[in-house]
């Protein structure tokens, strides 16, 4: 059978270039499956920022590894899971996959990474208001990203004031909303006024807006005005001029997630002022965020029980902006950089 694969034709460090990066290829394959392995159909694909360090791990040649949502077509005797099961994994930019859906080791540049065996999603778990497309939203990583920071860590409670840096996607979204039910004032950050009305209809109390190239004196003043009682929490997907800022405004017993760091990991910013200053006095305790900790079946039951069934009662909003069809994956990843006005919630790619 033929399968589309998205594979990696030259490394590019920063701002991807998605023509340049990705090359599409189709395989002849003969489907020859070992008695544990499985041939699966991609439905989803996700795509997210943390990608730019995917690509620049795999080897030249290599296909482009990324969450998705399959569907098992034909299983050996032994596989894991059986024709007719749907499951979520590290499947990638495939139309196809031939796997025996175990734990991965992923060596990267950085820091070594175990991608977990597929999961299967229970029908039952997805319905019209709970579609199976949040398996890559608030059901699936993003989802438990914000849940478990919230929920382990920043443990925010009534009358705390809580800033998260890109707000409006995937995990910004869903942990300004639950945070607003815990009681909490939310501030988010975002770039466009747009996003900005969307966050306030979302429920945020306040919203900053900063432009790219905006030092952390410009985006302070802003804060000023949001958070005039500092900061007791805050969630960071961004980095830069906007963590900055808000580092100068920590109160005592702060906490802060660090999440992803978008101004030096892709942006390439290195320079700054020294933070660790700032958490001194206020005794701020700070924790990085690597979201694959929590992926336990516990904790996917936990998160279908509280957040999943907060999405069914409509206490909370999960946005998609879904792409269509195979051709179109290196361009939605790419919409993640060049085209983020248009972006709202999660975006995903329908194969
Ligand atoms: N540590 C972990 O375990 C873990 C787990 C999940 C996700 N993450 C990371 O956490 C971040 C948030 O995840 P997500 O799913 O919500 O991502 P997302 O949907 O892509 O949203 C990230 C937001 O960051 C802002 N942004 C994008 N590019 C930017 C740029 N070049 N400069 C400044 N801001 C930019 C955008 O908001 P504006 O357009 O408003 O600026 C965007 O809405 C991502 O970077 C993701 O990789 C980390």
């Amino acid at each position: 059978m033929k399968i589309k694969k998205w594979v990696v034709r030259e490394h590019v460090p920063g701002t991807p270039d998605v023509d340049r990066v990705y090359e599409k290829v189709v395989e002849d394959v003969a489907i020859d499956l070992a008695p544990e392995e499985m041939l699966l159909k991609t439905l989803y694909v996700s795509v997210d920022p943390y990608l730019q360090g995917i690509a620049l791990d795999t080897p030249v040649g290599g296909h482009m590894g990324a969450d998705s949502i399959m569907e098992v077509v034909e299983a050996g005797p032994r596989a894991a899971h059986r024709p007719g099961d749907l499951v979520q994994g590290f499947g990638g930019w495939q139309s196809h996959v031939i796997s025996d859906g175990a734990p991965r080791l992923w060596q990267t540049g950085t820091f070594p990474m175990v991608f977990p065996a597929y999961r299967r999603l229970s029908r039952h778990w997805y319905d019209a208001a709970v579609p199976l497309e949040t398996a890559l939203s608030a059901t699936g990583g993003p989802g438990m990203t914000a849940w478990a920071t919230l929920t382990t860590f920043l443990t925010p409670r009534p009358g705390q004031t809580l800033v998260i840096s890109g707000a409006s996607g995937a995990v910004g979204t869903l942990a300004g909303q639950l945070a607003r039910l815990a009681g909490v004032r939310v501030v988010g950050t975002t770039s466009s006024p747009a996003k900005a009305a969307y966050l306030t209809g979302l429920g945020f109390d306040a919203v900053v807006r900063y432009r790219h190239g905006d030092t952390a004196e410009e985006v302070g003043e802003a804060l000023d005005r949001a958070v005039p009682d500092g900061v007791d929490l805050y969630f960071d997907n961004l980095g830069g001029a906007v963590t900055d800022a808000v580092f100068a405004r920590l109160n005592v017993g702060s906490k802060v997630a660090v999440c992803w760091q978008w101004a030096t990991q892709v942006g390439g910013e290195a320079d700054g002022p020294r933070l660790l200053p700032h958490i001194m006095f206020p005794r701020t305790t700070v924790r990085g965020i690597f979201s694959l900790e929590w992926f336990t079946d516990a904790n996917w039951q936990a998160l279908h029980a509280d957040l999943g069934e907060r999405l069914r009662r409509d206490e909370v909003v999960c946005d998609h902006t879904l792409h269509h069809g195979f051709d179109a994956i290196p361009a939605a990843y790419g919409s993640l950089y060049h085209d983020r006005t248009a972006n709202f919630g999660k975006v995903l790619v329908a194969l």
